[in-house]
């Protein structure tokens, strides 16, 4: 997965944390290419997982800060993804390894990433910058 320019949010403290939740979900993809254990994949889900939350609360701490009308919404599709990325570290318990695993991570890390960065982060920053985020 590569940073695009059109995930730019003109935010600085989001856009680093986008690039470095980018740097390990290609940690995770190259740890199952490689065939690594089901111990190390969980332990990269794990370090993901927790940064996936972080950055879900930093970024809705911002939207509070700054009054983002569209909070609730926001949330709750933060929400959705992190109990989704529960079940799918979960899975790993059982199916490491796993063809399975791998375009789970693809359809629902990866490609939910993007969209959600450039879809909705982008939009949602555009006006907090209006109301002096930077
Ligand atoms: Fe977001």
């Amino acid at each position: 997965m590569q940073w695009e320019p059109k995930m730019a949010t003109g935010i600085a403290k989001i856009d680093a944390q986008h690039k470095e939740l980018i740097r390990r979900i290609n940690k995770l993809l190259d740890a199952m290419k490689e065939g690594q254990g089901r111990e190390m994949v969980g332990e990269v889900l794990e370090f993901l997982g927790r940064y996936v939350v972080e950055h879900f609360a930093d970024e809705e701490a911002l939207m509070k800060r700054y009054g983002y009308p569209k909070y609730p919404e926001h949330k709750a599709i933060h929400d959705r993804f992190k109990k989704e990325f529960e079940a799918l570290a979960a899975d790993n318990g059982k199916r490491a390894g796993s063809l399975s695993l791998t375009l789970q991570v693809q359809n629902k890390v990866v490609d939910w990433l993007r969209k959600h960065i450039m879809n909705v982060d982008v939009k949602m920053a555009a006006q907090l910058k209006e109301k002096g985020a930077a």
